[in-house]
């Protein structure tokens, strides 16, 4: 069976164009089968993308697990002083981010496999809609590796769906040390605050 988050999606291409709107902007992006929300942006994500505090003026921003890339492309664009970094294990959905970003002529977006990243580096912002179905052992060990980056002013927003745990996410988070709030909630989506780890 294949998943959104295999390494090295099998299913035969089938490219589709998206259109996100957002109150302050409007763009093109391409999906394609393999890739999480194939022909279609994800209400979670439309969510965030809406809803997120407004991102700092500049600094380094992180989208964790990026599919086909909306968030980066929308922070990118958003932030054009920004340096964005967008990962994923899936290398079609990295080849997707990048190839959205240089249709849309972005200079600030960099795409990688989340091994690849410099391990100097600290985030300002980590703005994702994580993959939860990967399971509840692998979704925490991919969260406390990059939350775990935030630099101490830094700040992540997470999307969750609350029938697929949002609200034990939150606590959970809690209890590793990282105060999380809600910022919102909409069509079955909880919007999450995330600032840096004070206990170890
Ligand atoms: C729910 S999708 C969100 C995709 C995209 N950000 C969007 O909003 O349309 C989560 C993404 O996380 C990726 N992912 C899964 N495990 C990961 C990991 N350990 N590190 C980075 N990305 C991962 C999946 O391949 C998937 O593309």
């Amino acid at each position: 069976m294949s998943h959104y988050f295999d390494h090295s999606p099998a299913t035969p291409s089938d490219p589709r164009r998206v259109t996100v709107v957002l109150p302050d902007d409007a763009f093109d992006f391409r999906s394609d089968r393999g890739v999480f929300s194939h022909g279609r942006l994800d209400t979670g994500t439309k969510f965030l993308l809406t809803d997120a505090p407004e991102p700092p003026r500049d600094g380094v921003f992180l989208d964790l697990g990026c599919g086909a890339g909306p968030i980066a492309l929308a922070l990118s664009r958003r932030r054009p002083e920004a340096r964005v970094i967008a990962i994923d294990v899936n290398e079609r959905a990295r080849q997707l981010t990048a190839d959205n970003a240089r249709h849309l002529e972005i200079t600030n977006l960099e795409v990688s496999a989340p091994d690849d990243v410099d391990e100097s580096v600290r985030f300002d912002l980590i703005w994702s809609n994580p993959p939860i179905k990967v399971g509840k052992t692998e979704l925490h060990t991919m969260l406390l590796k990059w939350l775990d980056r935030l630099a101490p002013t830094g700040r992540a927003v997470l999307v969750v769906q609350k029938n697929l745990g949002s609200d034990s996410l939150q606590r959970w988070l809690t209890a590793e040390g990282f105060d999380t709030a809600r910022l919102g909630s909409r069509s079955g989506y909880r919007l999450l605050d995330v600032r840096p780890r004070t206990t170890p």
